[in-house]
């Protein structure tokens, strides 16, 4: 199976060396746990060593926040987007009811996602892709059974594209997914946790499934720091 680096430093060997190209993985994680940071820093990899360009579809938070954000990182979002090798899709400003200058818009809608998507990769032959949220997206869905057809519906365009995709998701109350079917629909699913143990926060990432490649069972810890996250995957917990 053919695997992309996820440029996450210590990821890749966890997990048989990298993502499988064009497949979907559920990247989980409550409130701060760093899932968007995880999302961009694939992307951002992508870009500058891979050769890969990228699609960030933002539902939860206003691109030029996004774009902010990351300069804290050293990533400098605006010069990709004005090489044309990074997109990023504001689903934030439609939904929140708000208007926004941004060239790339889109609705709270599965169907018009995918053709967005397929435009602006017919466009730029952009390899990978992150929806941030996925959470935020299955909100607009009716039911169970429509959230299941649409993530597969989703997850299936991006592979016959060949892009590797990143869906987030919301964590709570110990459930990998708000709607308990989002992880199903995905050939892998990463789990970024951040709890108080000792009264001191720990940031722990691990490994839920990945179809088709032997990946470790340990719970790692990981850091946030000024180049993004860091998996230290030869420690572990032992408490
Ligand atoms: N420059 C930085 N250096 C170190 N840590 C940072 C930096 N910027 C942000 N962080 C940490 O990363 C966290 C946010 O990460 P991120 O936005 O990726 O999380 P998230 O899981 O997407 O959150 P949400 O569920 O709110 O969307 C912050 O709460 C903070 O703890
Ligand atoms: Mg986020």
């Amino acid at each position: 199976m053919e695997v992309v680096e996820t440029g996450i430093p210590g990821l890749d060997r966890i997990i048989g060396g990298g993502f499988p190209k064009g497949r979907t993985i559920l990247v989980a994680g409550p409130a701060g746990a760093g899932k968007s940071t995880f999302g961009i820093q694939f992307l951002y990899h992508g870009i500058l060593t891979e050769g890969e360009s990228g699609i960030f579809v933002s539902f939860d938070e206003l691109p030029a926040h996004v774009r902010e954000e990351c300069l804290n990182y050293g990533w400098n979002l605006k010069e990709l987007e004005d090489d044309n090798l990074l997109v990023i899709v504001d689903g934030f400003s439609p939904r929140a009811g708000v208007s926004s200058g941004e060239k790339y818009q889109t609705l709270v809608d599965v169907d018009e996602v995918i053709t967005q998507l397929v435009e602006i990769i017919d466009k730029t032959s952009a390899e990978r892709v992150v929806i941030d949220s996925i959470t935020a997206l299955a909100l607009s869905m009716a039911n169970e059974q429509q959230i299941r057809r649409q993530i597969l519906k989703l997850s299936a365009v991006m592979s016959s594209l060949e892009c590797t995709t990143i869906l987030t998701s919301e964590m709570s109350r110990g459930e990998v997914s708000r709607f308990g079917v989002e992880e199903f629909m995905s050939q892998g699913v990463i789990v970024l946790n951040y709890e108080f143990r000792n009264s001191v926060g720990i940031r722990s990432l691990n490994i839920r499934k990945m179809r088709g490649i032997k990946h470790e069972m340990i719970e790692r810890p990981f850091s946030i720091g000024s180049s993004g996250i860091e998996v230290h995957s030869d420690e572990q917990f032992y408490y």
